[in-house]
C-alpha cells in the first residue's frame, strides 16, 4: 500500500516535470523563430534578392511592400522601370532623392526590377482572389 502510493507520487511528479519541459521547449522554439522567418524570403534571382533588401531599407518605410503609407502605392499601376529609376534619383515632395553616393546605378536598377516584381506579384494575387 505504502509502495503503491509512493509510485503514484513519483509518476505524478515525473509527468508534471515532463509537461513543464515540453512547455519550455515549445516557448523556447517559437519565440526566436518569428524573427528570422520574416527575413527569409526566397527570391527567384540574386538581383531581386538584392533589390528586395535595398527596397526594404530605403523605400519600405514610406512604401511598405510597395503599398501606400507616407508615399503612394507604387505597385497598383503600370510604372515603367525608367520612371521608377528617375523617381529614385530625383525624389518628389516628401520623397528624398537618392544620389550616386547612396545608391549606384546598378542598385537603382535592382530596386526598379524589384518594384516591377512586386507589382507582378500583386497582380497575380489579385487575379487569384
Ligand atoms: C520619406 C518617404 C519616402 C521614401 C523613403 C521613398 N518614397 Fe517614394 N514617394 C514618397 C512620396 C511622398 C511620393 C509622392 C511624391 C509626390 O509626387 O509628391 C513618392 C513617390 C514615389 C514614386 C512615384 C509614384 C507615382 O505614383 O508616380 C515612386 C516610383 C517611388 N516613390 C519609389 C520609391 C522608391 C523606389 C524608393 C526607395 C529608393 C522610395 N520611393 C522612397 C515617399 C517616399
Amino acid at each position: 500500500m505504502e509502495n503503491k502510493q509512493g509510485a503514484m507520487n513519483r509518476l505524478a511528479i515525473t509527468t508534471g516535470c515532463l509537461i513543464l519541459i515540453v512547455a519550455y521547449l515549445f516557448t523556447g522554439c517559437t519565440v526566436p523563430r518569428t524573427r528570422p522567418l520574416a527575413e527569409v524570403v526566397e527570391m527567384p534571382t540574386e538581383d531581386l534578392q538584392a533589390g528586395r533588401i535595398m527596397f526594404n531599407n530605403k523605400c519600405g518605410s514610406c512604401h511598405p511592400g510597395g503599398r501606400s503609407a507616407v508615399g503612394p502605392s507604387i505597385i497598383n499601376k503600370p510604372l515603367p522601370k525608367f520612371l521608377v529609376r528617375w523617381q529614385i534619383r530625383h525624389g518628389a515632395g516628401v520623397m528624398p532623392a537618392f544620389d550616386e553616393a547612396v545608391l549606384t546605378d546598378e542598385e537603382v536598377a535592382q530596386i526598379a526590377d524589384y518594384v516591377a516584381y512586386l507589382r507582378k506579384q500583386a497582380k497575380r494575387s489579385e487575379s487569384e482572389s
